[in-house]
């Protein structure tokens, strides 16, 4: 797949084929995705790659932590301004593609445990750095790999989405994974074969447009 399509057309998918993704593959999108750029070559990421009754575990103990704690803990939960805007606007989206009416609670309810549930996907990949690195230098470094992880991925026909809900109740992860104290959990990724057939998965996100954003100086 060329670059420019793969970042073009890289999307979040938020509903995948059961279909398993064998772990040779996994090898090899997170072999090209560690070519990503870090600081000092520090390369502070790991990763731990869960599917079958592991990944189920997980889901379990997040679905209980889900109904015991309230969602608000949501990172987008702070978003203020032009932010808050665009989130609300991915919201509106999603919402209209899943045919969820805005005073659906319990549809609203569901789609919110399918994102603690990593939207059914065949494999999680979780990724975490070592305490003793500065989290706000090395969140950075966390993110190239990430957005490395999504779009190798598309070379193999697979989908993803970055999950922050994948780790928000660290708990249950923690303990099914025999989870280093040393060690912080980032973010999750859940990846896949594309249901296409997933309404939402035709979601397009919407983008501000360069020039709103972008001060030129010297042209
Ligand atoms: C750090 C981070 C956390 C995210 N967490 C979630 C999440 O918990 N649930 C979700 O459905 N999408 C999550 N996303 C996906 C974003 O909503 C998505 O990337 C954004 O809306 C742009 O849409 P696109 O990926 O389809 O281009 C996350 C993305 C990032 C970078």
């Amino acid at each position: 797949m060329e670059l420019i399509q793969a970042i073009n057309e890289r999307r979040s998918i938020r509903g995948f084929k059961t279909d398993p993704v064998p772990q040779n593959v996994l090898r090899q999108v997170l072999k090209l995705a560690v070519r990503s750029v870090s600081a000092n070559n520090a390369q502070p990421w790991e990763f731990a790659v869960a599917t079958g009754d592991v990944l189920d575990a997980l889901r379990r103990s997040n679905q209980a932590a889900l109904q015991e704690k309230q969602a608000e803990d949501y990172a987008g939960a702070s978003l203020r301004g032009v932010y808050l805007d665009r989130s609300k606007a991915l919201g509106k989206q999603l919402f209209s593609a899943m045919d969820i009416a805005r005073d659906d609670r319990k549809s609203r309810s569901w789609w919110l445990a399918r994102g603690f549930s990593f939207f059914d996907a065949p494999v999680l990949i979780l990724l975490y750095m070592d305490k003793s690195l500065d989290e706000t230098a090395f969140r950075f470094d966390m993110g190239c790999v990430t957005q490395n992880i999504c779009l190798a991925a598309m070379e193999y026909g697979l989908g993803t989405c970055v999950e922050e809900q994948a780790i928000t109740y660290q708990n249950g992860i923690r303990e099914e994974l025999h989870f280093p104290e040393s060690k912080q959990l980032v973010c999750g990724i859940a990846i896949g074969y594309p249901d296409w057939t997933f309404p939402a998965n035709n979601v397009v996100s919407t983008r501000e447009a360069v020039d709103n954003i972008t001060k030129w100086y010297g042209f």
